[in-house]
């Protein structure tokens, strides 16, 4: 939204399609926009397509509008969906409206999972509704409430507060009405808003003090909200340009500002008139009572493809620098030490407690999984790894004495955030390992680490997986960094850390030799993965990768196990990848090899690359350099990681935008 920033509709326009793409890996079934005119409030346009932005972008710019039209004061709102309740359609995108006239309109992130109800309700009323959307109740739950209002002076803040309170589910929102012309609301439950703040102007401060009102008792006090007054609102001071950005994400927002205000859950964000506020309806525990304008460090250029295909293959080579990211003022190779600065006041009460659990999903689970027995051995805790939903469906017991990590990439899942406040209402010490900061987990755990792997944008997780990795690895050694008999086995990891980026280079220039590997596999229907050990990890993020963008069927097997049913499905047809590293595995690992030749198998071995013996038994092999055991699972995940982008780009898929799937999944 612009306050006395002139420009143009084709402006306006290509500033929402750009934040779209930026957003592009949350979810793009379909996508819409409204006219960014404000001036004329009684007539809205309203685009909605079915696509990816391409054609978006072609078709917004065939209709039959002025493009050139300049406006001084003006909001667009844009959307791109991930269907959870209706079909990817052009009538179920985004914005859905009140009515025919569009006096309300709304954009929505999340689940309201009371929309049944709220729909009979105004069925009742005599709405219609057009869509299969649970949003659509959304906008005609505001018209309701804006039409039955009691004062006339009612502000579209309010109007916003009180329809959420009829809200149950997740949800960020934002609001724009014929009714309120120049002025937009956002709030939040659940899913993720922060608000961009662009002006060359001085701002009238660096934070914004939060309005509270104690809920509907006093109506009339309610509806008059200080609407613009200078100590509650943000604004430039002598009323010069600014614009207002709302989105879900840093990356929709970077190229325009990196000066940022996190919105938190229940918070109504107004821009009235060039003017910000941030009002709630009540105070609730632990919440500071102002909301403050960060920085961000994050640069453009770190969101751009540059010469990549995909943003997958960028992120998979940018792993050399990704995990000197991670350790970077955290590791000293001179004197193997580590510290964790976002841990330090709490890593004494960690050394206290009885268990450690691991929480997270998909590929973030799986590096909990990779780090489990590093952690077990240096920590000498039991260490339990839990898929975030799984672990809500069972109620696990918690206790106050354990500590419970939260890993998340984007730090923004809805079942690892659920987990956490499960977890913090049996007070247990709660620890996020996230890659975003500002995120709602790095906010709400107690203590954490960020990963600093940098923005990633494909869907399939790779870079963050590895810097996840490395950060677990790092908590290990500091939990035993007084502990005189682990001094030669930290020494060893913390040289390993020392050369891994190297290593990771080594094994990243087999990229060639994969493609020809991932030529002869792409017209397969299935891929098997088998390893133990520190590799099975490996095993289900490879089979993960391949299901994910490849849409062929992969499992991750143990290879332990597979006696005990897997080695039904091994034939000569069925292809076979093995991972086998000279750990203290190996012996079983050969005899699985054994196990899968004797059955026709023709296994394909990612294996150390001075392993003769292998190398020899397999009828394939993927040679990878040495690096310390508990290290080794980096070195055996990237050849998988590439393998899955070249079978997707030989069977012609969209690596970075993989059917169905989102990269942050805020919905439960
Ligand atoms: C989605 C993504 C996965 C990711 C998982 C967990 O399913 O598609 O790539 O691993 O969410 O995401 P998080 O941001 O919590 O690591």
């Amino acid at each position: 939204l612009n306050y006395h920033v002139p420009r143009t509709r084709r402006e306006i326009l290509e500033i929402l399609i750009k934040g779209l793409q930026r957003l592009e890996y949350r979810g793009y079934d379909s996508a819409g926009e409204t006219d960014p005119r404000l001036n004329c409030s009684c007539f809205y346009l309203l685009f909605k397509f079915i696509s990816i932005f391409f054609s978006l972008t072609e078709k917004l710019f065939k209709q039959d509008i002025d493009l050139d039209v300049e406006f001084d004061v003006h909001l667009g709102i844009a959307h791109t969906r991930w269907a959870t309740h209706g079909v990817p359609s052009p009538m179920n995108s985004h914005p859905q409206r009140s009515d025919k006239n569009n006096e309300f309109i709304v954009i929505h992130n999340g689940i309201i999972t009371n929309y049944k109800d709220l729909k009979k309700f105004l069925e009742s009323k005599g709405y219609e509704f057009e869509s299969e959307t649970d949003t659509e109740s959304i906008a005609k739950l505001t018209k309701y409430m804006y039409d039955n209002r009691e004062n006339d002076d009612l502000s579209f803040a309010t109007l916003v507060e009180r329809v959420i309170q009829q809200l149950e589910g997740a949800f960020a929102l934002v609001f724009k009405s014929v009714h309120y012309p120049g002025e937009a609301v956002g709030t939040r439950r659940g899913g993720p808003l922060l608000m961009g703040v662009r002006s060359d102007h001085k701002l009238s401060s660096d934070h914004i003090p939060v309005l509270y009102r104690s809920s509907g008792k006093d109506k009339k006090s309610c509806n008059s909200i200080p609407r613009t007054d200078q100590d509650t609102c943000l604004f430039p001071v002598d009323e010069k340009a600014v614009e207002y950005f709302f989105a879900s994400d840093a990356s929709a927002v970077i190229e325009h500002t990196n000066r940022v205000i996190f919105l938190e859950d229940d918070d109504v964000a107004a821009v009235v008139e060039g003017r910000l506020s941030i009002h709630r309806i009540k105070r609730s525990a632990g919440d500071y009572p102002a909301r403050a304008i960060q920085t961000l460090q994050m640069e453009l250029q770190q969101i751009m493809k540059g010469n990549f295909s995909a943003f997958m293959q960028k992120e998979i080579f940018e792993q050399p620098e990704s995990v000197v990211n991670t350790m970077r003022g955290r590791v000293n190779f001179d004197d193997n030490t580590v510290i964790l600065g976002g841990l330090k006041d709490h890593i004494k009460e960690i050394q206290r407690c009885r268990r450690l659990i691991l929480i997270a999903c998909g590929t973030s689970y799986h590096a909990g999984v990779a780090t489990r027995q590093v952690l077990e051995e240096l920590t000498e805790l039991p260490v339990m790894v839990e898929l975030a939903s799984d672990f809500l469906d069972r109620n696990t017991p918690v206790f106050r004495d354990d500590v419970c990590f939260f890993i998340s990439q984007s730090g923004e899942t809805a079942d690892s955030l659920m987990a956490l406040r499960y977890c913090k209402e049996r007070s247990a010490l709660t620890v996020g390992i996230t890659n975003t900061v500002g995120s709602s987990i790095s906010r709400e755990t107690d203590c954490g680490v960020h990963i600093n792997a940098g923005p990633e944008i494909g869907v399939a997780s790779t870079k963050a997986y590895t810097s996840q990795f490395v950060a677990l690895i790092m908590f290990a050694l500091l939990m035993c960094d007084d502990r005189i008999s682990m001094q030669p086995r930290r020494r060893e990891i913390i040289q390993g850390l020392r050369v891994l980026p190297d290593l990771i280079k080594e094994v990243l220039s087999l990229d060639d030799e994969i493609q020809k590997l991932a030529a002869e596999l792409y017209e397969n229907k299935s891929v098997l993965i088998m390893g133990r050990g520190y590799h099975y990890a490996t095993c289900l993020e490879g089979a993960l990768k391949i299901k994910e963008i490849t849409y062929m069927h992969s499992e991750g097997i143990l290879a332990g196990e597979l006696k005990h049913g897997p080695l039904a499905l091994v034939d000569k047809l069925m292809p076979v990848i093995m991972i086998i590293m000279r750990d203290h595995t190996y012996t079983k690992c050969q005899n699985a090899l054994q196990q899968v030749v004797a059955r026709q198998g023709r296994p394909i071995v990612i294996c150390d690359k001075d392993d003769q013996e292998t190398i020899r038994n397999s009828c394939r092999s993927i040679k990878v350099p040495q690096c310390v055991d508990c290290l080794q699972g980096i070195l055996s995940v990237i050849p998988l990681q590439l393998l899955s982008f070249h079978l997707a780009v030989l069977r012609g898929y969209d690596v970075d935008c993989p059917r169905n799937l989102a990269k942050s999944v805020t919905v439960e």
